[in-house]
């Protein structure tokens, strides 16, 4: 059995449909701080099983010491966690808290209970502003500009410190590029609790008349266009990326980093056209400075991946984009048919 923590949140939801597709069993412990219970529904629909889920908290030491002693829990996927940039800069304590502290409980947890298969949901925020693309996992990593990517690079250096310090670990460090997207059926995706920071949220709601624009934060970076290129990787690619890492981790031990990316780079503005054209609406834009923190250009170099998992990814930006737009407009649906009755 695969222990999903955050499993009720974006990816770890794709993570768990993805695993039990191919007959894993998977248990989700999820505090719901940025997700919904009906998640759990959802992946039932899609894989006609339902997940184990337990409502609770990774730093909560008790909670997992009893999780691991109940069930048969061979791995676990860490994805639980805070993700808003903006937020940790307002609330860093919050944020080592979360992803530092409950970092080190899991572990802690897991060692207790002699669970040693580890991936961890981690980010190429980790390389800070990289002065060459692509970034392969050789690159060093940098200074992240906020306690959000602060906080992922501590929880790197915690796991890698514990695994030197006692051989029987065996830990993925998944450093993911820009998930956007959603499975194909629209019927699981991104689900924003509050205001979205990333793009392709903002971008829906737009594009669904919740918002008046999308704002573009900076149009004078050293791009062909000015506007910041990231490497988006369809969330179905990212999920298929964990089976795969999963499988390494079972016959390794020590510490594993893979980039999940495509190695593709693509602007604000060329991610606004391609919506534009897969879903035929227009999305008004609003030019405004750069967004403190961010960097000009982010890209991956898969190819350790491809080489040592098997995996690249395959969904082009277009069946992204096609895909998000498919969920945004069930979930639209799905509220008016709630209000409705
Ligand atoms: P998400 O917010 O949708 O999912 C995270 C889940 O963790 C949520 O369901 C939330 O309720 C849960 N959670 C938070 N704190 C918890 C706690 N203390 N105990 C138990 N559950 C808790 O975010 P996501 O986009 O699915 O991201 C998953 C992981 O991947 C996060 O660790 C995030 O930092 C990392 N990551 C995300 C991105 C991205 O762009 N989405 C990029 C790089 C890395
Ligand atoms: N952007 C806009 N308008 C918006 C939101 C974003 O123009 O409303 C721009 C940003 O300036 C940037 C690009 O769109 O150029 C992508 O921004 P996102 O906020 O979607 O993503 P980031 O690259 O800033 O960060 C994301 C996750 C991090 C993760 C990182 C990994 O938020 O958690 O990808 O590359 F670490």
């Amino acid at each position: 059995m695969i222990l999903i923590t955050g499993g009720a949140g974006y990816i770890g939801a794709h993570v768990a449909l993805e695993l039990m597709q191919q007959g894993d069993d998977v248990l989700i412990l999820d505090n719901l701080c940025n997700s919904y219970r009906s998640t759990l529904d959802r992946i039932a629909a899609l894989s006609g099983r339902r997940p184990g889920f337990i409502q609770g908290d990774v730093r909560n030491r008790g909670l997992l010491d009893t999780v691991f002693a109940d069930y048969p829990i061979d791995a676990v996927v860490h994805c639980a966690g805070l993700k808003a940039v903006g937020e940790s800069v307002r609330e860093p304590l919050r944020y080592y808290d979360t992803n530092v502290g409950g970092t080190v409980t899991l572990c802690q947890a897991m060692a207790h209970a002699g669970v040693f298969n580890l991936l961890f949901s981690s980010s190429a925020t980790v390389y800070g502003d990289c002065a060459t693309m692509p970034i392969d996992e050789t690159c060093a990593t940098g200074q992240p500009t906020n306690p959000y990517g602060q906080s992922k690079l501590m929880a790197e250096n915690v796991m890698q410190s514990m695994v030197c310090s006692d051989e029987r670990w065996s830990v993925g460090l998944l450093r993911y590029f820009n998930p956007i997207g959603a499975h194909k059926s629209g019927l699981l995706g991104e689900a924003p609790t509050s205001t979205p920071n990333n793009l392709l949220p903002y971008l829906l709601q737009v594009a669904s008349g919740q918002r008046a624009a999308l704002s573009v934060f900076g149009r004078d970076y050293d791009t062909p266009d000015g506007t910041g290129v990231r490497d988006y990787i369809h969330v179905v690619d990212l999920a298929e990326g964990h089976v795969k890492a999963l499988d390494a981790l079972r016959t390794q031990r020590g510490v594993q980093i893979w980039n999940l990316g495509t190695g593709l780079g693509y602007s604000v503005l060329e991610v606004v056209r391609a919506f534009e054209k897969v879903s035929g609406v227009q999305v008004p834009l609003v030019f405004e400075g750069r967004r403190a923190g961010d960097i000009a250009r982010c890209w991956a170099n898969p190819e350790k991946a491809l080489n040592e998992l098997g995996w690249s990814a395959r969904r082009s930006l277009d069946r992204m984009l096609a895909d998000a737009w498919r969920w945004e407009c069930h979930l639209h649906q799905e509220e008016a048919t709630t209000l409705v009755s």
